[in-house]
């Protein structure tokens, strides 16, 4: 059997609604039972799901416990009045984006005026065509639709574009730390390459000066014993050997010869001492962790910076704390562990020669330059503490001082890149903890855990 339908706009109108996979729920408030019967037959047969509320009152009521998606609402009522129902549907976050269409006798421009202001979405005008309510609800309903849709697309898209900033930051994080583990990669091979190298071509020449020096020692002493037989057995030589022993002081370059020989025995062991330290620093890292002794780490690198320790015009020599627990040597990475010494070391120098920028000699005398270096053996791990009394930082900025490229120094100076360095080698290379604890003008101490 084949229904036609009448070519009336209602039925088309009808047939579009009933599609709908769940009836819409819409509120009339309507003093007038009449025409909110009526009202109600025409939107239940167009496939809605009405209510009705008599007044204000019983309108607000209902909205208490169900959410219409769609009121409408007659002006003039006892009690309560249709503006003040919007105005108070309007305040409540709960029921605010309810759509709401005002219904009522008045054609009056200025009430329609009002209805729309206080946050309705239209008016009907009474005695309503069935075909105006039907087609005005049915728009109000499909754009309240399609703004929730749009709302929803609104928060995917927020969210989607906030997992990809992070994803991104991630991203960039990762960069950065692979760019800072290259640049320290290369520079550590290219100045522990030059640094080995140098300690290494010192090395031969120095041995022998080392090894000569006992030599010539024993060959001075034998000579001088000589002299002093010949003295012996031939008190009065011939004048031209007394006038040579006058013109050289004898008695004083046969003393002096003995000191001299002595200093420069000291200074090659110095030589040694330093030789062996850059071998030390610069040792080269390999795949797997070396077992090394903190304290020869610390040491070494001190060595190395004692040419910016010493006195000068200036501020008396800045004065080295130590204070070294006993600690088993540790499987680690020695020579990415001695630039951290070195990068934190050279920062307290640093920081040190700023607070003595507007301080003369004498006041820097009264209070000593000083930085300690500790370390101490905990539980489960080793604690190294690097502390000077040098300008310290503002909480600003230690917030940034790990970022790469964050630097207070001038151009040409500072590089920004040494505490990112060091974090990274103490924390992801390490499994440690890198900590700063700092005050503007008291000083600052860096602390390094490693695990044992
Ligand atoms: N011991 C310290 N005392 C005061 N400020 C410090 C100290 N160590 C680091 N800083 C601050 O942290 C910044 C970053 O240090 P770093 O990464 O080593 O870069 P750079 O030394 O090249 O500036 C420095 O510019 C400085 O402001
Ligand atoms: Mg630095």
């Amino acid at each position: 059997m084949i229904t036609k339908f009448p070519p009336c706009s209602i039925q088309l109108l009808y047939s579009m609604v009933g599609n709908m996979t769940e009836p819409n729920l819409i509120l009339i408030v309507d003093d007038n039972t009449t025409s909110a019967r009526l009202l109600f037959d025409v939107l239940e047969k167009a496939g809605y799901q009405p209510s009705i509320a008599k007044n204000g009152e019983e309108a607000l009521h209902q909205l208490e416990t169900v959410s219409p998606d769609l009121i409408l609402l007659d002006v003039i009522m006892p009690g309560i009045d249709g503006f003040e129902i919007c105005d108070r549907i309007k305040s409540n976050p709960k029921t605010k984006d309810i759509p709401l269409i005002f219904m009522s006798a008045l054609s009056n421009v200025d009430d329609k005026a009002k209805g729309l202001k206080l946050g309705a979405v239209d008016y009907i005008t009474k005695p309503f065509q069935q075909e105006e309510v039907l087609a005005r609800v049915q728009i109000h309903l499909k754009l309240r639709q399609q703004t929730r849709q749009l709302k929803e697309l609104n928060e995917q898209l927020e969210q989607r574009v906030a997992e990809r900033t992070a994803q991104l930051s991630r991203s960039l994080n990762e960069l950065q730390a692979a760019q800072l583990q290259l640049i320290q990669q290369e520079k550590m091979s290219t100045l522990g390459q030059l640094v080995s190298g140098i300690g290494h071509e010192i090395n031969n020449p120095l041995n022998s000066i080392a090894g000569n020096i006992a030599h010539a020692e024993q060959y001075v002493q034998d000579l001088i014993s000589h002299l002093q037989l010949y003295q012996r057995y031939y008190p009065d030589p011939v004048s031209e050997i007394v006038q040579d022993a006058e013109e050289i002081s004898l008695p004083f370059l046969t003393t002096d010869l003995a000191k001299l020989l002595n200093t420069m025995k000291v200074a090659a062991d110095r030589i040694t001492h330093i030789s062996r330290s850059l071998r030390t620093f610069s040792r080269s890292d390999h795949e797997n962790t070396i077992e090394l002794q903190i304290q020869d780490g610390l040491d070494s690198t001190l060595l190395l910076l004692q040419h910016r320790l010493k006195a000068n015009s200036h501020r008396p020599a800045i004065q080295i704390v130590r204070d070294y627990a006993e600690l088993p040597s540790i499987a680690c990475f020695p020579g990415q562990l001695n630039q951290v010494f070195m990068n934190l070391l050279a920062n307290a120098i640093d920081a040190i020669e700023e607070s003595n920028r507007d301080k003369t000699y004498a006041e820097i005398l009264e209070n000593p330059n000083q930085i300690y270096v500790e370390t101490e053996l905990k539980d489960n791990s080793i604690a190294i503490r690097i502390r000077d009394n040098g300008i310290g930082m503002t909480e600003t900025v230690q917030q940034e001082i790990f970022k790469p490229s964050f630097t207070t120094k001038p151009v040409g100076k500072g590089t920004g890149l040494g505490l990112a360095i060091a974090h990274q080698i103490i924390v992801e290379k390490h499994g440690g903890s890198l900590i700063c604890n700092s005050a503007p003008g008291k000083g600052t101490e860096f602390t390094i855990e490693l695990p044992l």
